[in-house]
């Protein structure tokens, strides 16, 4: 069953740019490659243990082939890490794999770590994955909300949320649960949706967003000892009243979402010698770009000093043509990102002013509706998937039609977890030296592969 491999030249619409681009002098933006469209799927399939197997899922509706929504996405080593919501019934893994290079343009997912990984009801297994981050050191960082069935009638809280990581470096792909505890998120109402990973000298830490509806936040977890703690803020979490209303190719739908896409900026030295970041993020149903410090975000007390604390910290960057999902930041501080009702993938260098450094790179109503999530390979590529949400929410998924793609282009950037350290900063203290001593010999090695 081998379609024919659309290639789809996605305009690069320079002239269609933003309308913010009209107001300020045009800066010199490196020509990108254009978008093609590499997979793309009218039904998602899995490479099952026999024919047989599928059969039986089939049968009993665990495989319900419509309900299977291909969202996050990831790179290592040769394969393509996509996550596959359980939001509706029928999703047999909601986690795979598929390799980069291959002949197929509608290829199956290969459940990770296993099938029995992916078992519903089974919590040493994955039950829900929006979204993974491969950290610098090889940690396949999972969330695992725990929580199926969120577009039905009956949400199941089947297992605790958890933080899941495999060391992809072992091959052994053994998985390590953290289960988050339930006074700091609670497991009937969080929804995991995406991570940025912070690999510090003195520590690694994920930034999370929780877009539940009833508490929406910012999670904030420590690898040494396993601590989490949520961050709240109500004007920049929340979703907005004037930006719930999406419209894609003619579909009109509402959607009060909150916080959801984030990106991590490069490290950058402060004025006492530290390391910080930015961290950016968006509700979907928003049209700003909020950016904070993560300096702020790891001072737990912070968490404890309830809503307004975070506020005074918090920097509204601007506004965007529309509502954004997912987002990703390069190493040199590039956010590329989609304007799901402009059917546009744009891109923002962060050391510009937000209000008139977007441009639109591709945008092209047929081929992009809905842009979800983005990732880079080592090679300068960057990937999307294309999942057309919308018609999942509202129950209009037709089998007849290409419902997902994955699309890519070459813009020989690489992803944020590999931005380099501006010189001069503090050592740090106690045992951390051996760590950040070995973590300079990683950052050799790291540096031939890529070279
Ligand atoms: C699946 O259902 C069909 C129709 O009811 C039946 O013929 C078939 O034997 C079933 N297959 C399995 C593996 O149970
Ligand atoms: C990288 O992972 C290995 C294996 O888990 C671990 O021993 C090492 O400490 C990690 N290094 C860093 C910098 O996290
Ligand atoms: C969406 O919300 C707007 C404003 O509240 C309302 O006028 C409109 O009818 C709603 N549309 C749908 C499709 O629910
Ligand atoms: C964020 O960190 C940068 C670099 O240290 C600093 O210049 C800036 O003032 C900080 N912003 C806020 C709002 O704290
Ligand atoms: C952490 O946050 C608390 C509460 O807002 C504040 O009092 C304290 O000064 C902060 N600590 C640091 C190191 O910024
Ligand atoms: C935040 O918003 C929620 C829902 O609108 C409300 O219940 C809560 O009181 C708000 N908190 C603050 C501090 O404004
Ligand atoms: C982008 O889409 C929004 C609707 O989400 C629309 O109001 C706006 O005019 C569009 N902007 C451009 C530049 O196409
Ligand atoms: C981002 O903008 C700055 C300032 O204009 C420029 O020096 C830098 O090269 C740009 N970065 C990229 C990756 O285009
Ligand atoms: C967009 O909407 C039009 C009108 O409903 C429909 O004919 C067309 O197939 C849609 N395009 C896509 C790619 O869904």
């Amino acid at each position: 069953m081998i379609a024919p491999l659309v290639l789809a030249a996605v305009a690069l619409a320079a002239a269609a740019s933003a309308q913010t681009d009209d107001a300020a002098p045009r800066a010199s933006v490196p020509r990108r490659e254009q978008f093609r469209v590499i997979y793309e799927w009218n039904v998602i399939d899995y490479e099952w243990a026999s024919a047989e197997d599928r059969e039986i899922y089939l049968n009993t509706s665990r495989y319900i082939p419509k309900n299977v929504l291909i969202s996050g996405i990831n790179f290592y080593g040769g394969n393509l890490f996509v996550t596959v919501p359980r939001m509706l019934e029928g999703v047999p893994a909601t986690l795979a794999t598929i390799p980069v290079q291959q002949s197929d343009t509608a290829p199956r997912l290969r459940p990770f770590p296993s099938w029995a990984a992916n078992a519903v009801g089974d919590c040493a297994a994955l039950q829900f994955v929006q979204n993974v981050e491969v950290d610098r050191n090889g940690t396949l960082w999972i969330l695992d909300n725990g929580r199926v069935g969120t577009l039905t009638q009956n949400p199941d809280a089947k297992c605790p949320p958890s933080i899941v990581l495999i060391d992809l470096t072992t091959g052994k792909n053994e998985m390590e649960r953290i289960p988050l505890p339930a006074d700091v998120i609670n497991p009937k109402t969080t929804y995991l949706n995406d991570l940025v990973v912070d690999n510090r000298h003195d520590d690694d830490y994920a930034y999370i967003t929780d877009n539940s509806a009833d508490d929406p936040g910012l999670i904030v977890f420590r690898r040494s000892d396993k601590k989490a703690w949520k961050i709240r803020d109500n004007s920049s979490m929340r979703s907005m009243p004037e930006a719930t209303t999406f419209r894609i190719n003619g579909t009109v739908l509402n959607l009060s979402v909150n916080i959801d896409g984030l990106a991590l900026g490069p490290p950058m030295l402060t004025t006492n010698a530290d390391i910080d970041r930015t961290l950016y993020y968006s509700p979907l149903a928003s049209y700003h770009l909020y950016a904070v410090n993560t300096s702020v975000l790891r001072n737990e007390s912070l968490a404890r000093a309830g809503q307004n604390a975070l506020r005074s910290y918090v920097r509204d960057l601007g506004t965007k043509a529309s509502q954004t999902d997912g987002m990703k930041m390069d190493a040199a501080g590039v956010l590329f990102y989609g304007l799901i009702g402009n059917s546009t993938i744009a891109e923002w260098n962060s050391t510009t002013d937000f209000r008139t450094g977007q441009r639109t790179i591709a945008r092209d109503p047929t081929y992009i509706q809905w842009v979800d999530r983005f990732t880079f390979d080592d090679r300068g590529n960057v990937y999307v998937v294309i999942n057309r949400l919308y018609k999942l929410i509202t129950n209009k998924v037709s089998l007849d039609e290409v419902n997902y793609r994955i699309l890519k282009s070459h813009t020989g950037s690489k992803s944020y977890v590999w931005a380099e350290e501006p010189a001069g900063a503090r050592p740090v203290p106690g045992s951390a030296v051996a760590h950040a001593a070995s973590w300079s010999l990683l950052l050799l090695a790291c540096a031939r592969v890529l070279a």
